[in-house]
């Protein structure tokens, strides 16, 4: 039987992270080298209000890696960003980036209204929806997920996936919750 899967909040980099970093690299995913390079800097250490990132270990071996900052192209406090999930290969298609993104996206609740990410791979894309993230046309995401718990019982019937999501993705990525708040009314009526 596999050991445990434990998933914690790093609040530094293990050692480990280079073994991450190099498989990374050797599948063309840079995104962790970024990561390493800024959390020495302090440009990002997932340390803001709301910001979080985790580790999934098994047997004390770092096998997964996944943050959730505040959108720093959005602009706006309630949106967040998934970022760096990295799951190494040995690992994937056993759950482990799903349980990962659960509880980025558990966290985000209350604080985040809004998750949104960039994937450029096929398989990251299908993974994502599979979560329930919708495909948006945006210079700054490619999938979004509206946490409707957060903004209550007015959005609950909303469905960000269907036609002209995008469209709202765009008008209120540039507004404030209120203004969220009005587009979906518009969009249900
Ligand atoms: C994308 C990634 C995080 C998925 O992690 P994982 O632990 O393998 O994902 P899970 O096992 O939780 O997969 C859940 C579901 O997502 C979908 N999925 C996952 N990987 C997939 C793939 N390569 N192709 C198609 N669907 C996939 C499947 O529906 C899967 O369920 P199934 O295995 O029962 O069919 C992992 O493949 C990875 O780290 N890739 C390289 C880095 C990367 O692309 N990161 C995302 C950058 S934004």
């Amino acid at each position: 039987m596999r050991p445990a899967l434990h998933i914690a909040p790093l609040l530094a980099l293990p050692a480990d992270i280079e073994e991450l970093r190099i498989e990374a690299a050797g599948e063309g995913f840079r995104f962790v080298d970024k990561l390493i390079t800024e959390w020495h800097s302090g440009t990002n250490r997932f340390a803001q209000a709301g910001e979080i990132f985790l580790g999934a270990c098994r047997s004390d071996e770092l096998i997964a890696i996944g943050g959730l900052n505040r959108d720093p192209y959005a602009g706006q406090a309630w949106i967040g960003r998934l970022r760096h999930l990295y799951v190494r290969k040995s690992e994937r298609r056993s759950g482990v980036g799903s349980t990962l993104v659960r509880q980025l996206l558990r966290h985000a609740e209350g604080i985040f209204h809004l998750v949104r990410l960039r994937t450029g791979t096929r398989e990251a894309a299908a993974f994502y929806v599979g979560l329930g993230f919708c495909p948006v046309q945006d210079k700054a995401a490619t999938h979004v997920m509206l946490r409707r718990q957060s903004l209550g019982p007015s959005v609950q019937n909303l469905d960000l996936c269907s036609e002209g999501s995008s469209d709202l993705e765009r008008r209120f990525a540039s507004g404030g919750l209120s203004q969220l708040r009005a587009n979906t009314r518009r969009i249900r009526t």
